[in-house]
């Protein structure tokens, strides 16, 4: 099953079901007119809680809300058709228990109609994950890189480097795997790596700064449009440059609005009959 051959919602089932075939296609949404044009193309809407840096200028993602991941969640379902739309559950709101990981999970379901939400963690969390599944919650998981855990990780670098680090990622992903994840989110990990996690996973592996062997890619729409520059990643690729669109409109309306060119007459309402009377 491809983006383009769908009649109804894609399920995390569908998505656990493509381990080793077609690749998956991934981006992340916030807003409803971006999840309607990216909808056609993609078979998964990640609402990520990289809304915090990309929308609201934040530095790290550890102070993205539950309510803010809730309004997003919401707007996203309400353009996307075709594209199974995922949720993150934000720090803090799911890893001091796995009841309280159900209550964030819980809410986000009900109050936006998504079909599942992402966490990241590698064996600490599969307990939580199991917990999740076994209520009916379908869940992404998130391993390599775990971008709320920047500071446990010393900074935003490549993981599987060093050898404390390859068996920490095996482990992760083997773990939540079982635990019953429909797929796992495999970040910022060296690609022998991540090539070799994609392998042993039962579970579909998508990538983000991992491999092309993955079994599906995720990339942050923002960067790949080019409308988020503050810092560009190794892996992304750009394949458009909207800041630049912008910035070019952005100046001709500047300049149509100072030489009173804009609006034109084709931008004013006509009078009605009785306007010149009581306007003059
Ligand atoms: O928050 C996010 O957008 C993500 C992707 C980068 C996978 O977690």
């Amino acid at each position: 099953m491809s983006a383009t051959s769908r009649n109804r919602p894609t399920t995390a089932r569908d998505l656990r079901a493509r381990k080793g075939g077609d690749p998956i296609v991934c981006l992340t949404a916030y807003t409803t007119p971006v999840a309607k044009l990216l909808d056609p193309h993609c078979d998964l809407l990640l609402v990520g809680d990289s809304v915090g840096i990309v929308l609201y200028g934040l530095a790290s993602t550890l102070a993205v809300t539950l309510d803010m991941m809730i309004n997003h969640g919401a707007a996203v379902m309400r353009g996307a058709e075709h594209a199974c739309v995922i949720v993150d559950l934000p720090f803090g709101t799911y890893q001091e228990s796995r009841e309280a990981a159900f209550r964030t999970a819980a809410r986000v379901m009900a109050e936006t109609g998504c079909a599942g939400v992402k966490l990241e963690g590698g064996a600490e969390m599969a307990e939580t994950v199991a917990f999740l599944v076994e209520r009916g919650i379908p869940v992404l998981g998130h391993v390599g890189l775990k971008p709320q855990s920047v500071h446990g990780h010393g900074g935003y670098h490549a993981q599987g480097r060093i050898a404390s680090e390859v068996e920490r990622i095996f482990r992760d992903a083997e773990a939540i795997s079982e635990a019953g994840a429909f797929a796992l989110v495999l970040e910022g990990t060296v690609e022998p790596v991540a090539r070799a996690v994609t392998e042993r996973a039962a579970a579909p592996v998508i990538g983000i700064g991992a491999s092309p062997a993955c079994d599906g890619q995720i990339l942050v729409t923002d960067d790949m449009i080019g409308l988020f520059s503050d810092f560009t990643a190794k892996f992304v690729k750009r394949y458009a440059e909207v800041g630049g669109i912008i910035d070019e409109a952005a100046r001709a309306y500047a300049a149509d609005v100072r030489a009173r060119r804009f609006p034109g007459p084709e931008h004013c309402y006509g009078a009605g009959p009785e306007t010149k009377r009581k306007a003059v």
